[in-house]
């Protein structure tokens, strides 16, 4: 009897102890988390301080582990949450230092968020293309320079790429069309160069492409137009050249169209102002010439329709007036010429929506036909 009892005490004390082993981060896991946190220094929230014990997956801020074998999935270190962490200190976070290549050894991560911390910089440690099951990539709002890794192509399930607002430079790597799984590109505010990939088109997941305000150059590649889910296009500030493709107004769900503040040639296509589903289009500062097509049906909605600083001629389309919404229109700086339409939507737009046009007149402008 009493060896039995000395035999169970000693099984469960086993199954403790086991269970703990299990249940704890692999060392190497741990090694690499705490390289990763002595590149950084944070020095107003102490998330660090949290980050200490042998058992990564428990209370280690914004660290996450796979429940079934321990091994870190998530990374998750935002700087602007609304995390009680914040509340305590009242200001948002600040960060410095560098992403550490040790992150690479952590061969299970899915999701590496080190978002909007303003201070790291240093560039992306290029090892980061051999974490196989990345999905989540996403560093918006520090000081990071270099380039995107080369061979960025290989993070097959990789959904979000988002560097923005940091100043990456370098061209865009062609080996980019191969994130077969890419839904969200987000890469504006940056120092990039180069051109767009011929064959950006074979992104085919990719509902918002976010480049704007950087140093692009070229053409808009015709292929975009073949990315059935694309939602969200922005390639605004940039020194894109060429012309708008006419297939882009055929995109079944696009619609948020920016292509302002670029070098934009030829004319709009009749197929982008006669997309219904297209609500939030800026052509504005290019040099787009020729007629507005007169294309505009009840259908037409447009939040924003902003074709100002461009070399448009003619007279504004009478077809504008049947347009079931117009929030904000602007036609300013062009040179158009003859009477404004009346009724809707002009009835409740002001005369800088049409001011600095060559011979424009009628309400709400003050020059009389
Ligand atoms: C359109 O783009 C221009 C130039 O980039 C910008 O100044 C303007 O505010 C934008 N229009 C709207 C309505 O957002």
């Amino acid at each position: 009897m009493e060896v039995t009892g000395v035999y169970l005490v000693a099984l469960m004390l086993f199954a403790a102890v086991s269970s703990t082993v299990v249940n704890a981060c692999p060392p190497s896991d741990r090694k690499a988390l705490l390289a990763f946190k002595s590149a950084l220094t944070e020095p107003y929230l102490g998330i660090f301080d949290t980050w200490t014990g042998t058992d990564c997956c428990t209370n280690w801020y914004g660290v996450s582990c796979d429940p079934t074998d321990s091994r870190v999935n998530d990374i998750i270190l935002r700087g602007e949450s609304e995390d009680k962490i914040f509340e305590r200190t009242g200001r948002s976070g600040y960060m410095t230092g560098w992403l550490s290549p040790s992150l690479c050894s952590l061969d299970r991560l899915t999701t590496l968020v080190v978002a909007d911390w303003k201070g790291i910089s240093g560039e992306i440690p290029a090892c980061i293309t051999s974490l196989p099951h990345l999905r989540i990539l996403d560093l918006i709002g520090n000081q990071i320079t270099g380039k995107i890794p080369a061979d960025i192509g290989k993070l097959e399930k990789l959904t979000v790429l988002n560097v923005a607002d940091n100043k990456i430079t370098g061209e865009i790597s062609p080996s980019i069309v191969n994130l077969r799984s890419l839904m969200h590109l987000d890469l504006s505010n940056n120092q990039i160069t180069g051109v767009l990939p011929a064959d950006l088109g074979k992104l085919s997941m990719m509902s918002r492409a976010l480049l704007n305000r950087n140093r692009i150059t070229g053409t808009i590649p015709s292929s975009i137009s073949g990315i059935y889910r694309l939602a969200d296009l922005d390639l605004s500030m940039n020194m894109i050249s060429g012309t708008i493709p006419a297939q882009i107004g055929s995109m079944p769900v696009l619609s948020t169209l920016n292509l302002d503040s670029n070098r934009i040639t030829g004319e709009i296509p009749a197929s982008l102002l006669s997309n219904s589903g297209l609500n939030i289009v800026n052509l504005s500062r290019n040099s787009l010439d020729g007629h507005l097509p007169d294309v505009f049906t009840p259908r037409t909605y447009f939040s924003v329709l902003d074709l100002s600083f461009n070399k448009l001629k003619g007279a504004i389309p009478k077809s504008l007036s049947a347009a079931r919404y117009i929030g904000h229109l602007d036609l300013s700086n062009n040179h158009l010429c003859g009477s404004i339409p009346v009724g809707f939507p002009f009835d409740h737009l002001e005369a800088s929506s049409f001011s600095n046009n060559d011979c424009l007149c009628g309400s709400p402008l003050m020059r009389v036909c």
